[in-house]
Parts: C-alpha cells; structure tokens; sequence
C-alpha cells in the first residue's frame, strides 16, 4: 500500500468517501482487518455480518478502501462490533468520518442508543469515542484476550434520541 503521506497529498485530488461494503469487500477488510487489530476477526465473522440486520460501511481514498465500521442493529440499539482503519491511513479523519456516519444512519433509521466495547488500554479509540460524546456506562471484566491473559472491556454508549 502506499504511503500515508502519498494517500493524502491534496495534489493528488484524492478524496474520502463513504459507502456501503459488498462481499467483494472482503479480501481488502480482511487485509485491513489483519494489520489493523491483534486479534482479527476471521473471514467467516465477517461473512456472518453481510445480512440485513447489520450496516457495513467503508471509508474510501479514491477506490482504495482504507476503513470500515460494522454495526448491527437490536431492537432500537445499534452495536458497534468492528471499526478499523489501515495503518498507512489513521490520523487524517477516516475514523471519525466512518463513527459520524455509522451515528447519522442510525438516527435516520430511527435508532435510540450505539453501544460498543473497547478494549481499556486502547486510548486511541477511548478518545476517538469520548469526543464523540460516548460515555462509559460499565465494564467487562476478562473480556478480550491480550498478549499476556486476557483484558477488561469499557462498555460506552451515545444516545442519539431525537
Ligand atoms: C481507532 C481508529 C479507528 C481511529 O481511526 P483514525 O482514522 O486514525 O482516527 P481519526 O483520524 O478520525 O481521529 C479521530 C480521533 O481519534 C483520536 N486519535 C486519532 N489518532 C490518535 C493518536 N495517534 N493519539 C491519540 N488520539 C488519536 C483523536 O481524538 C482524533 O480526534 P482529533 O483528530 O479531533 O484529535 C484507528 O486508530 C484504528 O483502526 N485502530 C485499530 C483498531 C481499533 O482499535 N478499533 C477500535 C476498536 S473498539
């Protein structure tokens, strides 16, 4: 992949956009998806994803795909299970772009609550997620493996009640 500083160069015209995941998707997720997290998800976890109850959409440079979130919805509550993006593509907006939007559909599909887990050690999405107005509203104790044992999840949730 090229590099971040490539990806971005305005002079290039390259642009983000936002769109739906296709199962075609899959092999740039999962090669995403593996540089992405320490403990990906496997294909058949995302394959189980591509049906009706849940949202899957993509950030993309140009027609690079660089980021994805992964949602499903539950009654009036929407879970977040997946957000990454590309390692040569963080720290210019892609994240908060894909959050944003993932909000905007749910409240535009009538939806009352995001819910999502993360990792406690994982300040980079803490913030992401605390600047998006998330509040931590529990834990899970135990609840990812880590590279030495396991590790506690923070529980955090937006209400987006019209
Ligand atoms: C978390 C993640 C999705 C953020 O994506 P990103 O495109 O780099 O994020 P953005 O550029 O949109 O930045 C959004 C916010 O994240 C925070 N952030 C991003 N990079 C950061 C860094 N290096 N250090 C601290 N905070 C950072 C900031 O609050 C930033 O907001 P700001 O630009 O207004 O300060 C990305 O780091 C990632 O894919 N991480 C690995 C997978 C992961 O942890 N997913 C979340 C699982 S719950």
């Amino acid at each position: 992949m090229q590099k971040r500083e490539s990806l971005y160069n305005s002079s290039l015209g390259l642009e983000l956009t936002l769109r739906p995941l296709v199962s075609e998707d899959l092999p740039r997720m999962l090669d995403i998806e593996h540089q992405g997290h320490s403990h990906p998800w496997a294909e058949g976890v995302f394959l189980d994803c591509f049906k009706p109850s849940y949202r899957l959409w993509g950030a993309c440079l140009d027609d690079l795909l660089v980021g994805y979130a992964v949602v499903t919805y539950i009654l009036d509550e929407v879970h977040l299970l997946n957000l990454c993006v590309h390692p040569d593509a963080r720290g210019h907006g892609a994240g908060k772009r894909l959050l944003r939007h993932l909000v905007a559909e749910a409240l535009r599909e009538s939806m009352n609550q995001v819910l999502l887990e993360v990792r406690q050690s994982n300040s980079v999405a803490c913030k992401l997620y605390r600047k998006e107005g998330f509040e931590e509203i529990g834990r899970r104790p135990q609840y990812y493996p880590a590279s030495s044992g396991r590790e506690d999840a923070r529980i955090m949730s937006l209400l987006i009640q019209p």
